[in-house]
């Protein structure tokens, strides 16, 4: 009796699993959070550093602050940009932020010698930092072989070295205040092995071990959704969230609980197979080989 119980909980359990994550957009304990979790308007009043926040998840972070009242530090290279989300975020916060709320830094995230100088701008501006977003980054499409060395020096730059200096200068801060949060938007390819991406593969791997608009034809979350599930993965301080759309959550909890499944399964699919789960695009579409492409969609980079 006893062990048909166990079997009977243990099956059930399975199933729910199973259903969940293949309906979720997000890993179960975020969709958990997501419902009965801390609300990202726990955060009214916090300040928060984004890095590339003139546009895609960057921004849309920036807007799920701002709605809850939460004071901003915008921070990329195109000032412009920078301006029209600044504008943006003070709109949709409904008269919970001012003016004086949202500040712009213009910087290049690898240009580490300019971090300390950048991050103190923000403290003596609003007095402290609480939370570090490290969103800036690029993504790849191309062939590992015929890649040239720099565009493995300029990914690693921005994905790796840049995300490591800024959070040391955060650190810093944060010590001296006696608290502080630093998350890293990196990517499912920092788990899984992710095909015709290997610099990219390689950077976000490492950065997991240190520790745009959609196009019609797309079946990709968008931007704000992604930016909402970081906002309340900020809000529960998640040690590590993922945020994808069908099947990717699936593949990933295979990946990282199941491997040799998940092997066997690669081999079955082919690579060709897995790019168009992350890509509209077909292989032979690719004109960029060897170069470094800005990611315009939300998904599985
Ligand atoms: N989109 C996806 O499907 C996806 C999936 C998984 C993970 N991610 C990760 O999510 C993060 C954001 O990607 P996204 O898709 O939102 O890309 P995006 O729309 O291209 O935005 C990238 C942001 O990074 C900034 N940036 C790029 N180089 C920079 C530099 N040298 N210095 C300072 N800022 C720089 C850009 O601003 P400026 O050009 O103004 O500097 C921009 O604000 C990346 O880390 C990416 O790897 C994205």
């Amino acid at each position: 009796m006893l062990f048909s119980l166990i079997g009977i909980g243990v099956f059930t359990y399975g199933v729910i699993f199973t259903l969940l994550s293949l309906l979720s957009d997000c890993d179960l304990q975020l969709l958990f959070y997501e419902k009965f979790g801390k609300s990202p308007r726990r955060l009214k009043g916090k300040v928060v550093f984004i890095t590339g926040a003139s546009s895609g998840i960057g921004e849309h972070i920036a807007y799920a602050l701002a709605k809850c009242g939460v004071r901003l530090v915008l921070a990329a290279r195109r000032n412009e940009e920078l301006q029209r989300v600044k504008r943006n975020c003070i709109d949709s916060s409904k008269g919970l932020l001012e003016d004086r709320d949202v500040l712009v830094i213009q910087m290049d995230v690898t240009d580490t010698a300019s971090h300390r100088k950048h991050f103190q701008h923000a403290v003596l501006h609003f007095g402290r930092v609480d939370i570090l977003v490290n969103n800036a980054g690029r993504s790849q499409r191309a062939m590992w072989a015929t890649t040239e060395m720099s565009v493995d020096r300029q990914l690693f730059d921005l994905n790796v070295f840049g995300v490591v200096s800024l959070t040391r200068v955060a650190l810093e801060h944060f010590d001296k205040v006696g608290c502080g949060h630093v998350a890293v938007v990196s990517s499912l390819a920092g788990i899984l092995p992710v095909p015709y991406s290997g610099t990219y593969t390689a950077s976000k791997h490492a950065i997991h071990k240190y520790n745009g608009s959609v196009q019609p034809s797309d079946k990709r979350m968008t931007a704000e959704r992604c930016g909402y599930l970081s906002a309340v993965a900020l809000a529960n301080k998640t040690s590590e969230s993922w945020i994808a759309v069908f099947p990717l959550i699936s593949f990933t909890y295979i990946a990282v609980y199941f491997p040799i499944v998940f092997n066997i399964a690669l081999r079955l699919l082919g690579p060709e197979t897995l790019f168009k789960l992350r890509d509209s695009k077909d292989l032979d579409e690719m004109t960029e080989y060897g170069s470094i492409s800005r990611s315009t969609t939300v998904g599985f980079q």
